[in-house]
């Protein structure tokens, strides 16, 4: 009797527990990750992207400062994916020795990433699209990809052949579609996983990745991005936006711009044609976003599942007098669309807080209950949890990086050879608190420092620290510009090197005890001394690859403010 008793307990709570283990999977989130490719920030709008404004933007939230860790595909993505820092996971380029799938799989990454742990945790997982560059029609079956239930992945060098796409599917096959455009056909294998996923009874994570807007580039050669046939005629009267940062009359910023020459009207009509098949390239993309919502909403899954849509990294087409590329520091290379639809998200609702694309994989783990095997460098955003609204009280900073000095696609176009050297070491740190301080700091591996006051010079022309002497130090007595960039080249100091949750918070890794919690309260006078007093961010070389040894000084823990009259007492 005891014993049939005894058992019949331990079954009863084996049934509840299995209930409940299966009601907790049922509840949790689903994911549709969707990615763009170099597309850049204000081109996600209304206008040229409707239906991700009606679906996303206008039943979700729209993220007005996001941006990327490493302004080039390969090392953004592997941010998002580990959610680290480039200095943290040091896949820094898209190609090897430095980057790409294979740098990836030789990290040890292929069975630690956002879909390894989607995994673990219960997750269907699909991919389809571009995943990284370095995937290719060579390596697919010797070095297939792990983490996913279904994939079909582009393969290089057909990549970002808008008429050949050509996949490794399921790791099995390797099937090109010459008749198809690229952005369709990945658009078809979203919608067939998407089915799948609906029916697995696991909560699921879909990752889509067209190559839209991103140039064509076959054999080497980068050129305008190629729209489906049906939307090549759109746009026809549209032109680049001329900022005040379009092809300027004075030259200004760091030499790497400073020294392009300004465009003639010829080359300028050209980077006009470039933008305007952008714009048409753009239009799949956008269809796509509007094919995956009303199939979600068919499925039924439509309101426990996170509709997320972004970029790799940004772009810029005539600003600062640039050819067509990525990697600078400069906001239109770094800012990147993100607007997010889901549980707990308000509708319609706009976010200004600074969020960095590492952000985004740190908060779907979170949000899936995942077990990641480290402490994240990403902070999870606000909407992934309660507890994380705390957090993101600290959404005020971001860190861009990068480390290449040779980069296929750096300057894109007939034109490259105008698009100045390329040459790219640099951090920059984008920070902005409150409606007062909203600043970008850079400094260069040739010591040049930019510092620009983006409240009052968006676009970056009025570099504030423009007559300072190559790695000068920094007096906060000499100026505001000084004052700003002492407190701001301290915190890069920090960050340059953090990881995991170091790298979540800012005030307090400097200040333990408390004693500054804010820009605003480092700017006070009384502060001047410690922050002239720290030795100032380097770099050794402009050489390709992340070398700490040539990066020093780094951040120690004796560096942190110590209240001296405190100790004395
Ligand atoms: C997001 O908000 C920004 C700033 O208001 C706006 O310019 C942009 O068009 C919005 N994006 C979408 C997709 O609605
Ligand atoms: C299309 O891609 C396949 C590889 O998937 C390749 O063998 C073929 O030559 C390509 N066709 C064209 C026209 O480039
Ligand atoms: C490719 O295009 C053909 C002809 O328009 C169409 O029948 C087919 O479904 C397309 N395949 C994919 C995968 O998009
Ligand atoms: C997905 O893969 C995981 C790991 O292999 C497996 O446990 C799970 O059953 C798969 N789910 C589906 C829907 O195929
Ligand atoms: C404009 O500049 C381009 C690139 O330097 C050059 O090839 C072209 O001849 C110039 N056109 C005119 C009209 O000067
Ligand atoms: C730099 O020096 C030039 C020449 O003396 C001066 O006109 C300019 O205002 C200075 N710029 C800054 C940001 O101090
Ligand atoms: C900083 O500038 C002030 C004012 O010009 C000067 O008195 C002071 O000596 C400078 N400090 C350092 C460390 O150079
Ligand atoms: C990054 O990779 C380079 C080259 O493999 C290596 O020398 C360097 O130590 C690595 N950096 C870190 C932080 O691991
Ligand atoms: C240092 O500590 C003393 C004694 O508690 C206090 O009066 C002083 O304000 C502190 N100084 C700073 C800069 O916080």
């Amino acid at each position: 009797m005891m014993l049939v008793l005894q058992l019949g307990r331990s079954l009863w709570w084996l049934l509840v527990s299995l209930l409940a283990s299966t009601a907790a999977a049922r509840s949790r989130p689903n994911f549709i990750y969707i990615i763009a490719d170099d597309q850049d920030y204000a081109t996600a709008n209304p206008t040229v992207m409707p239906h991700l404004h009606h679906h996303l933007a206008q039943h979700g939230t729209n993220y007005t400062r996001f941006y990327t860790p490493m302004s080039v595909c390969c090392p953004s993505r592997v941010g998002f994916l580990r959610s680290q820092h480039g200095h943290s996971h040091n896949v820094t380029n898209v190609v090897l020795p430095f980057g790409g799938w294979t740098r990836f799989v030789a990290q040890g990454y292929r069975k630690d990433w956002l879909p390894s742990w989607l995994q673990a945790a219960g997750y269907a997982t699909y991919y389809t699209g571009k995943l990284m560059n370095g995937n290719t029609v060579q390596n697919w079956a010797s070095s297939p990809v792990q983490g996913f239930n279904r994939s079909s992945l582009l393969l290089d060098p057909y990549t970002y052949v808008y008429y050949n796409a050509s996949f490794a599917v399921d790791n099995e096959k390797l099937v090109s579609y010459p008749n198809n455009y690229s952005t369709d056909v990945v658009r078809d294998f979203g919608l067939e996983y998407l089915e799948q996923a609906a029916s697995s009874g696991q909560p699921f994570f879909v990752g889509i990745a067209p190559i839209g807007p991103h140039a064509q580039t076959a054999n080497g050669v980068f050129s305008d991005p190629v729209p489906a046939h049906r939307h090549r005629h759109l746009f026809a009267d549209e032109i680049a936006p001329r900022k005040a940062s379009f092809n300027p009359a004075a030259a200004s910023g760091a030499s790497y711009i400073r020294d392009i020459a300004r465009l003639n009207d010829t080359v300028v009509d050209y980077l006009d044609g470039w933008y305007r098949n952008r714009l048409r390239a753009l239009q799949a993309v956008d269809e796509l976003v509007d094919a995956v919502v009303r199939k979600a909403e068919h499925l039924g899954v439509l309101d426990n599942t996170y509709i997320i849509y972004t970029s790799d990294n940004s772009y810029t087409v005539g600003e600062h007098r640039r050819q067509p590329g990525k990697t600078t520091g400069y906001e239109e290379d770094i800012r990147v669309p993100l607007v997010v639809r889901g549980p707990g998200l308000a509708a319609d609702a706009r976010n200004d807080g600074v969020h960095s694309n590492i952000d985004l994989g740190a908060t779907i783990a979170h949000a899936a209950q995942a077990e990641p095997s480290y402490d994240l460098d990403g902070r999870v955003m606000d909407w992934a949890a309660p507890a994380a609204k705390r957090e993101a009280g600290t959404a005020t900073h971001h860190l861009s990086e990068f480390w290449v000095s040779q980069v296929g696609g750096a300057v894109e176009g007939k034109y490259a050879s105008l698009g100045g050297k390329v040459l790219s070491k640099y951090r920059t740190l984008r920070i902005k608190e409150g409606a007062q301080h909203d600043y970008a700091y850079t400094l260069w591996c040739t010591g040049e420092r930019e510092l620009y006051d983006m409240n009052v010079d968006s676009v970056q022309m009025d570099n504030l620290l423009a007559n300072l002497t190559l790695y000068s130090p920094l007096n906060s007595s000499v100026s505001d510009a000084q004052k700003l960039a002492s407190r701001l080249d301290g915190l890069l100091l920090n960050l340059k090197a953090c990881q995991g949750s170091l790298c979540r918070r800012l005030w307090a890794n400097l200040f333990p005890e408390g004693e500054v919690t804010s820009l605003q309260e480092a700017l006070d006078d009384k502060w001047h001394a410690y922050f002239d007093a720290l030795p100032r961010v380097h770099f050794d070389n402009c050489r390709d690859g992340y070398f700490p040894a040539e990066e020093l000084p780094v951040w120690r823990n004796e560096l942190v403010y110590v209240n001296q009259s405190l100790i004395a007492a």
